[in-house]
């Protein structure tokens, strides 16, 4: 069985903040000088009950599923909820982290059945990357991906949301790495963050106007590193070698300049276990209220019929924090 939208699209993917807690705050996504929590800590959705939708999703064809948060290392029974998921047979299991401690956990995760992980790494530099994510340690970020490699979380995905004026003098050296190492470097189009204060005490006086957009990111790249030679799709990401060859691959995922709503295939339940069918509209649906699996059922029915042609996103509205509602 599978589950098909109004708009014919099949939707096999979910995506899962299991926290929004997080130990960093990066810039565009948490509110300068506040930690995550001030966001609303939401109690999070409890691990049985999201084995038990996941497993409902499973029979209607569900492939692949996303850890995400705030910071999913921090919820105490990851390994247990990546082991679960894994048990019920979805094929592509991911977990997108900060990397901060990444490296306590890449054996465990991957022996519980764990098969990628993307890694956020904004800058190359140590004090811009602590300034960016309030605090984080570059170092960190170096080990949770050679921790990864070691660990046979491959291909490590590395996450680069480009902000004008901050980060963008890196994209060239970013691009670079994909000339020797076989990571995936990602650059990612700023999104906007509804109800956000500006950041103020950190040197950036406004994130407005601070998108580099994919097609910027890709001439500048040919500019200053080579040529690029496109290899097709994967999930949202589009994806280049170089013409000279190297063991990476560049990824460009653009949701504002290029929306890939028409190829969409996923729902998100967010870390206080609402079902949303579209990261660009406010629709959610309860997972907290519904308790037997015919409930879940038909709950996941509804947040399929939900599903937003993608219009919303044409209007940009802006969507609240990542980490309440996990990228
Ligand atoms: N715009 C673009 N990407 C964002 N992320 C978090 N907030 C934003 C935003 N406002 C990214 C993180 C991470 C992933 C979970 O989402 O950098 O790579
Ligand atoms: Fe934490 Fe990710 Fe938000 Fe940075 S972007 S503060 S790492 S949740």
């Amino acid at each position: 069985m599978e589950l098909r939208d109004t708009f014919d699209r099949r939707i096999d993917y979910i995506r899962v903040s299991v926290t929004d807690r997080c130990n960093l705050r990066c810039v565009y996504c948490v509110p300068d000088g506040a930690p995550p929590r001030c966001l609303k800590p939401s109690p999070p959705l409890a691990a049985e009950k999201l084995i038990a939708f996941l497993k409902v999703a499973k029979r209607y064809g569900l492939r692949k599923v996303r850890l995400t948060g705030g910071e999913p290392l921090l919820r105490k029974d990851i390994t247990r909820i990546v082991r679960a998921i894994k048990d019920i047979g979805v094929e592509d299991l991911g977990l997108t982290t900060n990397g901060q401690l990444l490296p306590l956990f890449a054996r465990r995760l991957k022996r519980a059945g764990l098969d990628r992980v993307n890694i956020s790494l904004d800058s190359l530099r140590p004090e811009r990357y602590r300034r960016i994510t309030g605090g984080g340690c570059l170092r960190n970020v170096y080990r949770a991906i050679e921790s990864a490699c070691g660990a046979g979380l491959a291909p490590v995905k590395v996450n680069v949301v480009l902000i004008r004026g901050i980060n963008d003098d890196e994209i060239g050296e970013f691009a670079a790495i994909a000339l020797e190492r076989d990571w995936h470097i990602r650059f990612i189009e700023l999104m906007p963050v509804r109800g956000k204060p500006m950041p103020a005490g950190r040197g950036f006086s406004s994130l407005d106007g601070m998108r580099v957009t994919a097609d910027e990111a890709k001439k500048s790249i040919c500019d200053a590193v080579g040529r690029l030679v496109p290899i097709g799709r994967s999930g949202s990401s589009d994806n280049y070698r170089f013409w000279a060859g190297g063991a990476g691959v560049i990824g460009f995922i653009s949701p504002m300049s290029h929306h890939f709503c028409d190829s969409c295939n996923r729902l998100r339940i967010t870390a206080a276990g609402k079902i949303r069918p579209c990261l660009f509209s406010d629709c959610e649906l309860d997972l907290n209220a519904v308790s037997n699996e015919n409930e879940m059922e038909r709950l996941l029915l509804a947040s399929v019929r939900g599903k937003a042609k993608g219009s919303l996103l044409k209007k940009a509205v802006p969507c609240e924090a990542m980490s309440l509602i996990g990228g």
